[in-house]
Parts: C-alpha cells; sequence; structure tokens
C-alpha cells in the first residue's frame, strides 16, 4: 500500500499493532548487539546506570517528541518540518535523517547478515561442545565473498518487505514474533546466568564502578538509547505519521522504551556471565564480540548436541526477524519521503535506496578481516564498519535529537505538541514533566554531550 497523501494514508491496524511495529523497529541487533558490546567497552554495570538515565531522560521524551510530529502532520520528516516551519530550513532534519537512515541501514545489514549466516551454521550443528567460535566468526566475516553476498541478502529482504506496504509487510511479522524472541532470551538468561563462573559477569554487569564514567561512557550511553530506540532520524515521525489519529501517545512511549530496554538489559544478562564463565574479556571491542560469545553458551545446552541446535537455530532465527523488522523502518524513512515527496512508486523508491544501501555498506562488509586497511583503518585504528557506526549510529543520531527537541520545544511550540497529545487521548499524562525535559533537559544534556565530544575528538 502507498503511504497515499495525508488524507488517504494508510494506518496500523490497531494500537497495539502500532505498539509492536514501533517496539519491532526499535528491538533489533542495538539490543542484542549494540548494548552488550557498548556496556563492555564502556565499564559494565556504570554504563548501565548511564544508559538507563539517558533512556528515561532523553530518549523517552524524545520518542514523544518524534511520535507527535509524526501524527499532526501524517507526513514524512522532510514534509513534516515544511509544514510545520515553512520557508525554514528546519526541514533539514528531517533530510539528514532521510540519509542517516540509507547509511544505517548499509552497515546495519552486515551485522543483519552475518546473522543470517549463524542459522545456517546453528541448523547444521555448528554449536556444540568444543566450538570454536572464534574461528567461526572469522569464517563468517572475514571472507570478502560471503560477507557481501549475506549483506546483499538481507537488504533484499528489507526491501521485500518494505515493498509490502505498512500493515501487509510490517505488522504481520512483529506481532507473534516479538514475544517468542522475549521468552527465548529469558531461556537464555536462565542458563547463562548459571553456568559455573556465571557470578564475576554479574558483578561486571550489576555492581556499578562510578569511578569508570567520562565524558566517552556518557556519549556511548546516549548515543546507544538514541539508536535503540530508533531515535534522531525520524523514523518515528515516520511511524507515527501512520498512526491513527485515535491512540494515546504516551503510553505508547511508555510500552516501546520498556520492552526495548528490557530486552537490552536481558542481553547484557546473556552475555556477561558467558564471557567470564568462558574466559572472553569484555573489553575485546569490536563488533564481532556477541557473536563470537554466543555460541559458546549456545553449545552449552542440554540436551548435547541438540540443544545448541535447537536453541541456536531458534536464536538466530528470532534474531534475524528482530533486525528485519528494524531494518525495514531504515529504509521506510527514505521511502516515505521519496514517495511523498519525490513522487516516485513505492517500489522504485524502495529498490533505488536499497541499492544504494547495498553499495555504501560494501566497505563495512569487507572491515572484519576481509580487508586489511578497512578492518583497521590507518590513523584511526578502528575498523571501517565501527567508525560508520560511530559517526552515523551515535553521533548523528544525538545532533537529531538536539535538533527536534529545539523544535518542538521552541520553535513548534509544546503547546502545539500537547494539544495533538489531548486532540485524542482527551488527557496527557506526565505532560509537566515532559515539558520540562523536552525545553531544558533534553537539549542541555545533548548540547554538552556534543560540544565535549568535538573537544575531545579534534
Ligand atoms: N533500533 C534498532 C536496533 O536497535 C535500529 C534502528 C532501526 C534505528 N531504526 C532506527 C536506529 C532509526 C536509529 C534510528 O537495532
Amino acid at each position: 500500500m502507498d503511504p497515499g497523501t495525508p488524507q488517504n494514508r494508510d494506518t496500523w491496524g490497531s494500537k497495539t499493532a502500532f505498539i509492536l511495529a514501533a517496539a519491532g523497529s526499535a528491538v533489533g541487533l542495538g539490543n542484542i548487539w549494540g548494548f552488550p558490546t557498548q556496556a563492555g567497552m564502556n565499564g559494565g554495570a556504570a554504563f548501565l546506570v548511564v544508559y538507563l538515565i539517558a533512556v528515561v531522560a532523553i530518549g523517552a521524551p524524545v520518542m514523544l517528541a518524534e511520535l507527535v510530529i509524526g501524527r499532526h502532520t501524517l507526513r514524512n520528516p522532510v514534509g513534516a518540518f515544511k509544514q510545520l516551519a515553512p520557508g525554514t530550513s528546519w526541514w533539514l532534519i528531517g533530510a539528514m535523517g532521510v540519509v542517516g537512515g540509507v547509511i544505517i541501514l548499509s552497515f546495519y545489514s552486515v551485522l543483519a547478515g552475518w546473522t543470517l549466516s549463524y542459522i545456517v551454521r546453528a541448523a547444521t550443528g555448528a554449536f556444540k561442545e568444543g566450538v570454536d567460535s572464534q574461528a567461526i566468526f572469522t569464517h563468517v566475516s572475514a571472507r570478502p565473498v560471503p560477507a557481501i553476498s549475506w549483506h546483499l541478502a538481507f537488504i533484499v529482504l528489507t526491501v521485500w518487505v518494505v515493498l509490502g506496504g505498512v500493515r501487509d509487510g510490517i505488522e504481520r511479522w512483529t506481532k507473534v514474533l516479538m514475544p517468542i524472541l522475549f521468552i527465548l532470551l529469558l531461556l537464555l538468561a536462565v542458563r547463562a546466568v548459571t553456568l559455573p563462573g556465571a557470578a564475576t559477569g554479574l558483578e561486571f554487569y550489576l555492581k556499578p564502578d562510578f569511578s569508570a564514567v567520562d565524558g566517552r561512557v556518557i556519549l556511548s550511553a546516549v548515543g546507544q538509547a538514541f539508536f535503540s530506540l530508533s531515535l534522531g532520524m525520524g523514523a518515528m515521525i515516520t511511524y507515527g505519521s501512520y498512526l491513527s489519529k485515535k491512540e494515546g501517545l504516551v503510553s505508547s512511549v511508555g510500552w516501546v522504551t520498556g520492552f526495548d530496554t528490557a530486552i537490552a538489559f536481558l542481553a547484557g544478562l546473556i552475555i556477561f556471565p558467558t564471557m567470564f564463565a568462558t574466559g572472553f574479556d569484555p573489553s575485546i571491542s569490536g563488533p564481532g564480540m556477541v557473536f563470537v560469545v554466543l555460541p559458546s553458551l549456545l553449545s552449552t545446552i542440554p540436551p548435547a548436541p541438540y540443544g545448541g541446535l535447537i536453541f541456536g537455530t531458534g536464536f538466530f532465527v528470532l534474531l534475524g526477524i528482530a533486525a528485519l523488522t528494524s531494518s525495514i523502518s531504515l529504509l521506510e524513512v527514505g521511502v516515505t519521503w521519496a514517495v511523498d515527496e519525490k513522487k516516485w512508486s513505492r517500489k522504485k523508491a524502495a529498490i533505488d535506496l536499497g541499492a544504494i544501501s547495498f553499495l555504501v555498506g560494501v566497505p563495512s562488509a569487507l572491515a572484519n578481516g576481509a580487508v586489511d586497511w578497512l578492518t583497521s583503518l590507518p590513523g584511526i585504528g578502528m575498523d571501517f564498519l565501527t567508525l560508520m557506526f560511530t559517526i552515523f549510529g551515535s553521533f548523528a543520531l544525538i545532533v537529531g535529537g538536539l535538533c527536534i527537541s529545539l523544535f518542538v520545544a521552541w520553535k513548534w511550540g509544546v503547546g502545539a505538541a500537547g494539544d495533538e497529545v489531548r486532540a485524542t487521548a482527551g488527557t496527557f499524562p506526565l505532560e509537566r514533566i515532559w515539558i520540562v525535559l523536552i525545553r531544558f533537559v533534553c537539549p542541555l544534556a545533548l548540547l554538552v554531550i556534543l560540544i565535549k565530544t568535538l573537544f575531545d575528538t579534534f
């Protein structure tokens, strides 16, 4: 279905469907891969605490701001800002989101490609006792042809779902599978915390040492919160624009942030005990960390060898689908824009933008051992994928979040936003708190973080 004009736009089937779709956008590799990786590199429990504060004080209010913009204007991010602030440059925030979505998708789909390839490994019984997880990861990520092919496969899947349109494409997937993923994660967490030697990992993850908190930890935590909640680039504006006028926004925000955070927390509860129990070092950075640790855990699930096979296959299938319900929101921002503003057909938009994303992603696919200089960029030291994540998956989202909160708080106005929230639900729970957060706390905190980062970098 086409997004159509604001008057005859496709809408989500129900509030539950919307919450699930938004949660589907939020829950993805950011939770299972990003959160433990960032927490591991940034001090464990201290990171967790800063992260939780960031979600509540910054993430949730910005999410509400994005949803309100989307539902009020019923437009793509560029069109939304043009409507609310005609003749100004605010639409550039939306444009940044369109570009950002395509770029984030470019490396996201590399990681998701590894996930697809792990489905095959798991199903063929690779995750059994004595598994050499490092060797498996190298086999998957460091050979150019498979790395690029899986990346391509995932982009094709994403384009295919986006072609189906909002209701038929996105909703159907998320409804059943999200809850199953949650239950599976609970089971894996139980297995992880009962491994011999898990206690040290739990301590690392749950006993904060605040002396470890510095500017870098705060930047990573806030960036991770934006990434995980799909904020800062118009994805929630786009999803909000498909939300029917009947639904309450504040409770939706509560559900989505709560669910997303619970899943990230569970992922940490799975990864850190396993890491310590199996002797990995949590600060071994690099995008492969989670992909190296998980097979070790899966291989310990009884009865051998079927436990690893069944749970492993189930887990990576669900992770692949969680990644898909996220990646479609990355592509959907650009597609909605191209259909609304450029009058492209949905098909052309999805295929063309998908193709660009694929090409931009090729260096990321080659940055994990396939090509040496991409694996360790000269003068920067990190791999290309991590660099892309740092710039577009973290820094740019914070810039976007800053602009969006400034826009809603000081340009469009909290009064108008409040009217939109109340328009249908009748009430606006927590309005006062939201106003303080979006006016002062979000802009100031985000501005300070950005300035500090720029000073530290240059
Ligand atoms: N939130 C998703 C995840 O955690 C990734 C994602 C989807 C995203 N859409 C986004 C990140 C928009 C930033 C902006 O995996």
